[in-house]
């Protein structure tokens, strides 16, 4: 992908994977249209970049904001659209509120289709367009703890995975990237402590954005960021019996930190 050119809309722009995308964005020469819900946060994020950047407040589980927004997205005229906006949700699924899980699946899952939906008249009338659709590890190597949000990121793996078959007779390109564990409030201090406690490794919100730029620029669609993860979702392809019984360890450390408030 040519990044120079490009004109990108950014969701969850304000936060820790947001922002550092954003600057590697603009680096890369990018012009940005930046989305989320708290206006001051982006607001210090469009100051703090050196291409033209646009900011846009939409709460993305508003179908009218939703519809606000790929007009805006329209008039700066993008080609790229990036669904990065997310939440997290760990916890046993039978303790958890009926809201949480609703709200994880509505974030993650159906709010990027809609917004895609609704973005890919115009993104098909462009000379060069493309759709990146951020997962998650979790996408493909479902976690005990994480059964709403492992949902969710399998649920936006398969609809990438389709779109862009669907679309293959058209200049729209479909990107999944699934990024391990990112250190971001995206993950509470229940996850934290869970991810040192398995000895889950993470990384800076800056590595992750540099990772992704440079699988953007590479022109790859379908990438899993983080070693050994990526071997991990493989396995639980070809072979998920050998996830379920190394899971199986896991599993009284993971209700541990599931129950702790
Ligand atoms: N952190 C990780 O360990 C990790 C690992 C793999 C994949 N990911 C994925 O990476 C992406 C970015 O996550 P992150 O770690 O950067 O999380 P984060 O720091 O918590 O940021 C989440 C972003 O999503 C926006 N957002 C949340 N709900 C929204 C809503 N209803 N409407 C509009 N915007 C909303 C937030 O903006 P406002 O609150 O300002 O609206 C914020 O900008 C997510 O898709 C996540 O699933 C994260």
């Amino acid at each position: 992908m040519e990044l120079g050119n490009a004109r990108i809309l950014l969701t969850g722009a304000t936060g820790g994977l947001g922002g550092a995308l954003a600057h590697e964005l603009s680096a890369a020469g990018a012009e940005l249209l930046l989305a989320a819900r708290d206006m001051q946060k982006l607001g210090r994020l469009r100051d703090s970049l050196n291409t033209r950047a646009v900011i846009a407040q939409a709460d993305l589980n508003s179908g009218d904001d939703i519809a606000a927004l790929a007009r805006t997205a329209r008039d700066f005229e993008v080609n790229v659209l990036i669904n990065n906006a997310g939440i997290g949700c760990f916890g046993l699924l039978e303790q958890q509120p009926w809201q949480d899980i609703e709200r994880t699946l509505s974030t993650n899952l159906l709010t990027p289709i809609r917004l895609t939906q609704a973005m890919l008249p115009w993104l098909k009338a462009q000379p060069q367009a493309a759709i990146v659709n951020i997962g998650s590890a979790f996408g493909s190597i479902p976690f005990a703890g994480f059964a709403a949000y492992s949902a969710a990121k399998a649920g936006l793996r398969g609809f990438s995975q389709a779109l862009r078959r669907e679309l293959a007779d058209t200049r729209v390109d479909v990107i999944h990237l699934a990024p391990r564990a990112i250190d971001t409030p995206l993950n509470s201090p229940a996850v934290n402590a869970l991810n040192r406690a398995l000895g889950n490794r993470s990384d800076t919100p800056e590595a992750a954005a540099k990772k992704i730029v440079e699988i953007l620029r590479r022109g790859d669609r379908e990438r899993h960021i983080g070693f050994p993860e990526s071997l991990f979702a493989w396995l639980n392809g070809a072979m998920p019996r050998l996830v379920d019984q190394g899971l199986a360890g896991k599993l009284a450390t993971i209700k541990k930190h599931a129950s702790t408030p």
